[in-house]
């Protein structure tokens, strides 16, 4: 008999989100489960509305919450820094104080936008930008991108080169991504797990070495959030390709990296710009 896996609610959602104690196989696990270092992470099921439809009908709906809000995974509790924070809105002095008490000066935290899994990371870019690229004074790379089988994509730089990406910009030291993998739709996690990819050290480079990086404990996929690119992805619901500023892949089985989401800063709350919806489908 297939293994089942108890679901948190979401509280405050309507109509989308199963009722506490509702129970979903192992398939459904994986589309919608968080990683945690017990593998046993729940997140709310979406029943039979994907993750593009649920943000779209939002958007259209009511303009949507732009908060981001703190997501503790099941079993985080104890060990994360927010573990005491599940479902309040993220505030960036919360990222800065944190930040300044690791190795790397590196912070970051899961959440939810808009019904979806996001990471939040904040990197000491501004201090460390002018230091040039040095282990463990971790700042953003803007990269080249290239598909899985090894076609160039385009630049990272097009982050500051193109009026269609200025949402986008580098700013406040944090970055917003889609936290879903594009191998099989897992949700990669920040040091929700302890080893070599996820200890609090950094390497140059956008390479597999060093830690910092986003893990995903499906297939043990690798995402450097320090290291932004141009890559493309897709629709698997209408094949559609799309091409989109991400954080890099940097090892296992996934083809690409995920995306970022723009966001502001208002006064000291996080809020998400639902400026490239279509970035966020390649799970639907
Ligand atoms: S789903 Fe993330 S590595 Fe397979």
């Amino acid at each position: 008999m297939a293994r089942r896996f108890k679901l948190r609610p979401i509280p405050g959602e309507e109509g989308d989100i199963s009722e506490p104690g509702s129970m979903i196989d192992r398939r459904t696990f994986l589309r919608y489960s968080f990683n945690t270092a017990a593998g046993a992470i729940t997140m709310a099921s979406l029943g039979s509305i994907g993750f593009a439809s649920m943000l779209m009908g939002q958007a259209e709906a009511s303009g949507g919450d732009s908060a981001v809000r703190f997501w503790v995974p099941t079993g985080a509790e104890d060990s994360a820094w927010y573990g005491d924070r599940h479902l309040e809105a993220m505030n960036f002095s919360a990222f800065v104080e944190v930040a300044a008490a690791t190795n790397t000066g590196m912070a970051g935290a899961q959440g939810v936008w808009s019904g979806m899994p996001v990471s939040v990371i904040y990197v000491p870019h501004d201090e460390n930008k002018n230091l040039g690229l040095i282990e463990n004074k971790p700042r953003f790379q803007l990269m080249d991108g290239y598909t899985a089988d090894g076609k160039y994509v385009g630049s990272g730089h097009e982050l500051n080169e193109k009026e269609e990406y200025s949402a986008l910009s580098i700013h406040d030291n944090l970055i917003i991504i889609f936290s879903r993998c594009p191998h099989l739709c897992c949700i990669p996690g920040w040091q929700l797990v302890a080893n070599d990819f996820t200890s609090d050290n950094w390497t140059p480079g956008g390479s597999d070495g060093g830690g910092n990086k986003l893990f995903c404990i499906c297939h043990s996929s690798r995402f450097d959030p320090t290291a932004i690119e141009k890559n493309r992805n897709r629709n698997r619901s209408t094949g559609s390709e799309f091409e989109y500023i991400g954080v890099r892949r940097s090892g296992g089985p996934t083809p690409v990296g995920m995306p970022l989401i723009p966001f502001v800063i208002n006064g000291d709350l996080l809020e998400a710009l639902p400026d490239f919806k279509d970035w966020y489908t390649y799970c639907d």
